[in-house]
């Protein structure tokens, strides 16, 4: 597995590959802390393309808050043995200095999508990912990218940007990997005690119950929004960012005349003070009833 620093290295190395065989190219970006959610990614991508390119940044321009950036979780030499057992073929591992030179004026947003949820809570993150994400596929132009349905609102964000931009790349969301217990895997979670871990497995809980009692109907969407916050309250979430229902495509919020598209519910909380975010789509069954919400 190659590591590289900088982008001329970069491009170096995927110049090679194309020139030498009939590759496709397919980057999986993270900022590290990798867990079998990332690689789950990885291994996606293997089956995808003939060249995988990890890239790790912990991108300082999404963090609104400087405390959340200092304790980030961080280990490289972890991260490289994980995708060297996953037989990666480059990972991409660039210095802030390399990602944002200096003087660095151009911030990519995406308002419409940036708005609400995540942006209206962390102010500045969304231009931060937009930003970086961009770069990234720049710099790469691979020809597909994956990233995790967890961070749903990021994936809306960024398949937005690719198709306002035309950047050619194809952008795949891969489904969340849950424990055994339900929990969405998480960088976070590590930043857990084992009681923070048992509180952040009612989260899924909750979210699965009021996808089902929706997709059961009889109540309105306010209802069942409502039963979901006093179900958070009722399992120790002290602190809850948002519970939306959320049109899957638009990102737009459901009423109940056009309950009957593709539905996704999402939240964000905050356990001992970390912060974590889960969303379950709603209206396919199948993926509730022989999930984790029975
Ligand atoms: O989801 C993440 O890990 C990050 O937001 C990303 C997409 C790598 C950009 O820094």
């Amino acid at each position: 597995m190659k590591q590289v620093y900088n982008i001329t290295d970069l491009r170096e190395q995927i110049t090679n590959w194309t020139l030498q065989e009939e590759s496709k190219i397919v980057l999986v970006p993270t900022m590290g802390a990798l867990h079998e959610g990332h690689l789950t990614l990885v291994r996606s991508a293997r089956q995808l393309g003939t060249r995988v390119i990890v890239s790790i940044f912990v991108n300082p321009s999404q963090f609104n808050d400087p405390n959340d950036f200092q304790r980030y979780p961080r280990d490289e030499a972890k991260d490289l043995d994980l995708l060297r057992q996953e037989n990666v073929d480059m990972v991409f591992t660039p210095s802030p200095e390399v990602m944002y030179p200096q003087p660095f004026m151009t911030t990519v947003s995406v308002p419409e999508i940036a708005k609400d949820m995540e942006g209206a809570f962390r102010p500045g993150h969304f231009d931060g990912v937009a930003t970086v994400v961009t770069k990234l596929l720049l710099q790469t132009l691979p020809d597909f990218a994956i990233f995790g349905e967890k961070d749903f609102q990021q994936l809306c964000l960024i398949e937005t940007l690719v198709r306002d931009l035309n950047i050619p790349v194809n952008i795949l969301g891969a489904k969340i990997v849950r424990d055994e217990e339900g929990l969405a895997l998480s960088s976070r979670n590590t930043l857990l005690s084992e009681d923070g871990i048992a509180q952040a497995r009612h989260l899924n809980k909750v979210l699965f119950s009021i996808a089902r009692l929706i997709q059961t109907g009889g109540v309105s969407i306010s209802e069942a929004q409502g039963v979901g916050l006093a179900q958070l309250a009722e399992a120790g979430f002290d602190r809850v960012d948002y519970l939306e229902l959320r049109d899957a495509e638009t990102l737009k919020p459901v009423t109940e005349t056009n309950i009957g598209r593709k539905m996704r519910l999402l939240t964000a909380v905050y356990v001992e003070g970390v912060r974590l975010i889960d969303n379950v789509q709603v209206n396919n069954a199948s993926d509730w009833i022989s999930g984790f919400g029975k």
